[in-house]
Parts: C-alpha cells; structure tokens; sequence
C-alpha cells in the first residue's frame, strides 16, 4: 500500500524522481571538470607549424569560444537562430556554407581547413551530414571537432532542445553522439573524444589514436553509450590527451 502511495504521489509530480536527482547531480560535475572545447581546438591548432584555418559551424556569441581561437585565419557560419545579432562571417545553414564551397561561391576562402569545428543543430543526421561535408575541405593533416559528444544521461541526449522541464534542466546535447559514434566505425579515420565540456570528439585521418570502433548493431540506443561509454567514444580524460598531443 505504502508503495502504491509513493508510485501514486511521482506519478502525481508530487516528489522529485531519483532522476532529476542523477540528472542534477551529473550536469553539476560536468560543468566541474577541467579543459574546455576552446582549449582542446588550440592544442590541435598549436601542433601546426603553418599559418592554419579555423572554421567554425554554429558559432553563436562569438566571445564564448571563437574569438579565442588562436588561428590567424578563423571563419565561421551560423543562421542565427539563437541571437539578436548574428555575427558569423556567413549567416547560413551549414548545408547552404558547404554547398557554397563545392560551387566555389566563397572566394574569400582557402580549399581547405587545418581544423573545422561543428558545433550546429545537434540532431545525429545534421551532424552525420556536417561531417561529411567538413571532410571534404580538411587538409590532410588536419582535424575534425565536435562538441556535446558525452552527454551524461539520456535526459541530456533528449532530441528536443527547448523542453527543460526534464533531469537535464537547460541543458542540451543532443544526438552528437550517434553521429560521432557512426564515424568511429569508419576504418578510414582515427578519433577519440575528451572527457570534458560535455565530450569534445575529435576525428582525424592521420594522428593514429585509437582503432576504429567495432560494432554488432545498427542502432544507437542511449543503454549503449551508457554501458560502453569508453569503448564507444574513445575517451579519453583533458590530461590524457595534453600528454598525447604533446609534440
Ligand atoms: C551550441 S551553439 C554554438 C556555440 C559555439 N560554437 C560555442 O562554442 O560557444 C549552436 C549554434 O548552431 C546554430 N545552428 C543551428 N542550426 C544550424 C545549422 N543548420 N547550420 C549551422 N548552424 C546552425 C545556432 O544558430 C546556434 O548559434
């Protein structure tokens, strides 16, 4: 009886769920950890020993994260959906930006990129797409960043940006992951991902870290990302990777 009771009052929103309270409790030490997603883009950028290009999709406030990128030459694309202002050097989709690169409508801009950073609409298809596209105007040498690749719970990897009354509260990852992960399995390219600001992935085709990941199914459930989450991502901690990265 005592249990149908508590059941009744949850069902009721009448108390707090052990969710919301994981939910908290792992967005709280997220936000802890040190080494940012700008920190793991000018490590990358600092083992160049070339002037590099830095090109950012979904950019947002600039002051946040572009504008300290340590690269001489840094562009960036975004719609502007979140802003009042849109700042972006181009103000379009990512599908529009690179579609305008395969016409070369972009004059002012290099063939390719030393490292691209995507950062867009978090939905897995968009970013599957996104890097795709990227690919095609990487330098050889160069790298792929993506950011929100660990989200800490399926509350966080929810596919609905604005629905905040859930354990993740404001925050937001999206479905990055499921993109990375398809990208892991790719024999062709070598990635990892930083355990820190929400997982920053990192796919490359020449800096040899890590084998392609093997897997059984097509389909990414969170319980898979939950269970396997070092072997799924490659993860590797801020420290862990300074000490790799060292040149
Ligand atoms: C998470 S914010 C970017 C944050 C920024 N990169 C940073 O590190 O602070 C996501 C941005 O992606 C943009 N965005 C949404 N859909 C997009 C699309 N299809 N192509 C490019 N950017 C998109 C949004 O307008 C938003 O500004």
């Amino acid at each position: 009886m005592l249990n149908y009771i508590k059941h009744f009052k949850k069902s009721l929103g009448l108390s707090r769920d052990v969710f919301f309270k994981q939910g908290e409790a792992k967005s709280f030490e997220e936000i802890q950890k040190s080494g940012s997603r700008t920190d793991v883009i000018n490590v990358l950028l600092s083992r160049f020993d070339r002037p590099t290009y830095y090109l950012e999709v979904g950019v947002r406030d600039p002051r946040d994260n572009f504008l300290k990128i340590e690269s001489k030459n840094r562009y960036s694309v975004d719609p502007g959906l979140e802003v009042e202002e849109n700042l972006a050097d181009f103000k379009c989709t990512s599908d529009k930006f690179f579609e305008g690169m395969k016409q070369g409508e972009w004059r002012s801009l290099p063939d390719k990129f030393d490292v691209i950073f995507i950062d867009g609409l978090h939905i897995a298809e968009q970013v599957d797409r996104d890097i795709a596209n990227a690919l095609e105007v990487l330098s050889e040498d160069g790298f792929l960043v993506l950011h929100d690749c660990n989200p800490p719970t399926q509350w966080h990897a929810r596919e609905a940006f604005n629905f905040f009354r859930s354990p993740a509260g404001v925050h937001w990852n999206g479905t990055t992951w499921k993109a990375f992960v398809k990208w892991r399995k790719n024999k062709s390219f070598y990635s990892f991902c930083v355990d820190t600001d929400w997982g920053v992935g990192v796919i490359s085709k020449h800096f040899q870290m890590g084998k392609a990941l093997e897997l059984d199914t097509e389909f990414y459930e969170y319980k898979l990302l939950e269970t396997k989450r070092e072997e799924v991502l490659n993860l590797i901690s801020f420290e862990n990777f300074i000490q790799l990265t060292d040149k």
